[in-house]
């Protein structure tokens, strides 16, 4: 039996797959390939997903205050599509500066999209992510892949 994909789908929820994979970061705050990220139900639920597993939420919880406070609208960083993905690639001290190689860009994408859209939610849901991620494998502090 042949297997037959779907000519249209919900473009809400479209996975990026193969060739379609981003391996950069973006290259700019209007890169075209954020059009695949940002406001994307499936993408940014990945990136939640990738939040919690990658321990960010140990410190970027539903208490985190200054600049961890993820949800605030304020960036200290700057808020624009290059700046977060930055940031989380390459602005935290330490051990963590390194996400941007233990992490695939792929992911680095997803999880921007998340970052981005957190600040754009309503605090009762921000809050029912948080207890929604209780069921998630949660890092505390993630040192990349065994090798
Ligand atoms: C050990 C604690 C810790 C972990 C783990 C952590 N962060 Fe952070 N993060 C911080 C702190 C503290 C800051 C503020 C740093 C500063 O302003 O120099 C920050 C800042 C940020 C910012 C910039 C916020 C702004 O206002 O511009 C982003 C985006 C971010 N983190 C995302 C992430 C993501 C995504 C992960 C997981 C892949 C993560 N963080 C993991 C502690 C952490």
């Amino acid at each position: 039996m042949a297997l037959v994909a779907p000519a249209t789908g919900c473009s809400k929820e479209a996975r990026t797959l193969g060739p379609d994979l981003p391996a950069t970061a973006p290259n700019g705050p209007a890169d075209p390939r954020a059009a695949k990220y940002e406001g994307n139900v499936y993408q940014v639920a990945q990136g939640d997903r990738y939040f919690t597993w990658y321990g960010c939420g140990g410190c970027h919880g539903s208490g985190a205050q200054g600049a961890a406070n993820l949800g605030d609208q304020r960036w200290a960083h700057g808020g624009a599509l290059d700046q977060v993905y930055a940031f989380i690639a390459r602005g935290h001290r330490g051990k963590l500066s390194a996400y941007g190689d233990r992490i695939p860009a792929e992911q680095l994408w997803q999880l921007t999209a998340y970052v981005r859209s957190l600040p754009r939610l309503a605090p009762e849901r921000r809050r029912r992510q948080d207890l929604d991620q209780i069921g998630e494998a949660q890092g505390r502090i993630w040192a990349g892949p065994v090798q």
